[in-house]
């Protein structure tokens, strides 16, 4: 992998331009040389957007400068971005413009080099792969403390990345290849081993089948039948039945307990074929030789992943990478997958995408600070997939969870989905959920502000405390909080006369 400035033919405002946005007497006379979009309260269209990205418009809360502009990194290839200026600024933040701006970064975000989610412009354009691979958020990154440092007429002290999933990934990635870029991340589910991730994937409807086919379990029955003995048999193994598994990798789910014997499967139980789906979802998916490809699914996940991997469809991101990123072949069939196609994907690496450094020497030296989460019910990347990516750099680098401390913190976050949602106390401040509006920015319940006050007072998190709202609804009120400890520090539940809904009623262990 070549790796060069992001930069390709970008044209910053010329010395005049810069000269009268740096003398301009007001925010708002600064702002109109950018020619604004947006004041506190409005909201912003975000007409350009694919729809199949899902958000056609953002509420802002803050008065920002909206930048958008248009960067090539080649000859075929380029990056939409974005940047909100506060009026009130703090320092360079990233993603999630509405929620940084609101809490006083200047703050940017950027298509990644492609629009949408179908994946079909990385067909035989590398620079695209690249783009999604690392070039789109790095070259924000230059691109951005280069505009405030014009905006504000001072250069950014600090830079802080805050993102989930593939963004979890991307501030992993930033961490080991361009450790200067930023001094604090926080890389909630982290899709690192992006290729064996994207094959096991790929794997679920190889599992299922069709909705037709006998391995197929239906919605209803992951949701109530499947869950139902799943809480059953693990709910209690941390101390209390409150509908949350605190440790699923203490889970040895037996599906078996559900086998219809001679009986036709039906609501309340399973046919031989449908309790080996069950088990091959949650087994570790191996190599033809035994070793692992990726661990297997967790407990707790059937109730999302029912709608969405479960569901007896081929997963489209995966079938956009592999066909045109992996195999460039646009015809390909996702139901021929196999461990081949899993290989090829691992060797041809697009785009250097894979982020599995043994190492982050680099950013931990310049005092770089890595908070990251996982929902222990993520119904899209195996929260196991990060217990063994902390060993693995653990390992790599031959410290001890002690010394990993220092710069490397992992939060399991039980009873949370994917970046978010779930029956768990999982708003932590995490980027993409307007619920964080109705907990404190302050290091005990925030993740952005924790990860902040670890790189600029040298006070690192300990834990952090999640909250649930009744509904999912801040106005409906908080239906209770609960402790998430440090990995790979566990909670376990007091017993006796406490209530397992009180923060005091567990401890981490
Ligand atoms: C694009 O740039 C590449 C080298 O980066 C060059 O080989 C190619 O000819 C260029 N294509 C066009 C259409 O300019
Ligand atoms: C993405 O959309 C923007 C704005 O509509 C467009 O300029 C850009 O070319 C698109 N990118 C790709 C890779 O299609
Ligand atoms: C098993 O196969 C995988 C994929 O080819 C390879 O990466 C791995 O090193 C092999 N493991 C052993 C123990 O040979
Ligand atoms: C929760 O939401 C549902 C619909 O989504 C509604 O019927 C119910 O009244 C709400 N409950 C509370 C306590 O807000």
């Amino acid at each position: 992998m070549r790796l060069e400035t992001g930069l390709w033919g970008l044209a910053l405002p010329s010395l005049a331009a810069t000269r009268s946005i740096l003398t301009a007497a007001s925010f708002e006379e600064k702002c109109l040389q950018f020619r604004p979009e947006a004041s506190a309260g409005a909201r912003v269209t975000l007409s350009d957007n694919d729809p199949s990205c899902g958000t056609n418009s953002q509420a802002v809360t803050a008065d920002l400068c909206r930048v958008a502009l248009s960067i090539p990194t080649s000859n075929r290839s380029s990056i939409t971005y974005e940047m909100w200026l506060p009026e009130e600024w703090s320092g360079v933040a990233y993603e999630d413009l509405a929620y940084g701006t609101a809490n006083g970064f200047a703050t940017v975000g950027t298509n990644n080099g492609h629009n949408g989610t179908n994946g079909d412009t990385f067909y035989q354009n590398d620079d695209i792969v690249a783009d999604f691979g690392w070039r789109s958020l790095h070259t924000s990154v230059v691109v951005g403390k280069k505009l405030t440092a014009l905006f504000y007429g001072a250069a950014a002290s600090k830079s802080y990345f805050i993102c989930c999933s593939l963004g979890g990934r991307q501030g992993i990635h930033s961490a080991e290849v361009f450790p200067d870029d930023f001094d604090g991340i926080v890389a909630g589910a982290p899709a690192v081993d992006f290729n064996n991730l994207y094959s096991s994937r790929a794997r679920y409807f190889t599992i299922t089948g069709a909705a037709d086919a006998q391995s197929f379990i239906a919605a209803d029955t992951w949701q109530t039948t499947i869950h139902d003995e799943v809480l059953k048999q693990c709910d209690g193994i941390d101390g209390a039945m409150d509908g949350v598994i605190e440790d699923p990798t203490l889970c040895k789910f037996q599906p078996e307990a559900l086998l219809c014997g001679a009986k036709k499967g039906g609501e309340d139980c399973l046919t031989g074929a449908q309790v080996q789906t069950v088990n091959k979802v949650f087994s570790d998916y191996l190599w033809p030789n035994g070793s692992l490809l990726l661990p297997g699914m967790q407990p707790g996940s059937e109730i999302a992943a029912s709608g969405g991997l479960y569901n007896g469809k081929a997963y489209g991101p995966s079938v956009g990478w592999f066909k045109f990123a992996v195999l460039e072949n646009p015809s390909w069939d996702p139901a021929t997958f196999t461990t081949d196609d899993a290989l090829i994907a691992g060797q041809k690496d697009p785009g250097g995408i894979r982020t599995w450094p043994s190492s982050l020497a680099a950013f931990e030296g310049r005092g770089g600070k890595i908070l990251t989460h996982h929902g222990q019910q993520d119904q899209q990347i195996t929260s196991f997939n990060s217990i063994r990516f902390y060993e693995h750099l653990a390992g790599g680098m031959g410290y001890a969870p002690e010394q990993m401390d220092h710069f490397y913190r992992f939060f399991r976050i039980p009873g949370m989905g994917h970046c978010g949602s779930g029956p768990g106390a999982w708003v932590i401040g995490q980027a993409g959920s307007s619920a964080v509006q109705g907990i404190p920015f302050d290091r005990e319940h925030n993740v952005l502000a924790a990860v902040v006050d670890w790189v600029e007072k040298g006070v690192a998190p300990e834990a952090l405390v999640g909250t649930k709202f009744v509904n999912d609804t801040v106005g409906a009120g908080i239906a209770y909080q609960h402790t998430h400890c440090k990995y790979p520090a566990k909670s376990i539940f007091k017993g006796g006369d406490h209530d397992p809904s009180e923060v005091g009623s567990w401890e981490c262990v």
